[in-house]
């Protein structure tokens, strides 16, 4: 018998890809776009706007490079393509503080590649799984 998961230690806990490869590796990599920069602003964000239930983590490949810099929020597996500080902010207004989600930024499981000719053959997941 199974019983209930306990509850959240964090309300939320994101993690941001900061992932390096060599510069000529097909797929990229979130840090040659900023990500450290964007991971490290958003957890100085988190902390001014008083988030202490929210974890900014640093993570490795998340296996969405070409969209990236990516990150993940959970418990709601809520998927971000990040450009901008702006972006970041507006992140944390919206998702973290209020609950709600900045949809221009959201990534979608079923999202093609933004240039499949720069996803050096690689399909994204949902491409996969519906070819099996
Ligand atoms: S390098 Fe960031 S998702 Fe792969």
């Amino acid at each position: 018998m199974s019983r209930a998961d306990p509850p959240l230690y964090y309300r939320r806990h994101v993690f941001c890809c900061v992932n390096t490869r060599a510069p000529d590796h097909p797929r990229g990599c979130c840090s040659a776009k900023d990500s450290v920069k964007l991971r490290a602003h958003m957890k100085a964000r988190a902390k001014q706007r008083g988030l202490s239930d929210v974890r900014i983590n640093a993570s490795q490949c998340l296996d969405r490079c070409e969209f990236g810099p990516t990150m993940v929020i959970y418990p709601e597996g809520v998927w971000y393509a990040v450009k901008t500080v702006a972006d970041v902010d507006e992140i944390i207004e919206t998702h973290l503080v209020q609950g709600g989600r900045v949809e221009r930024l959201m990534l979608m499981p079923d999202q093609p590649f933004p240039n499949e000719a720069d996803s050096a053959g690689v399909p994204s997941r949902a491409a996969a799984s519906a070819a099996s």
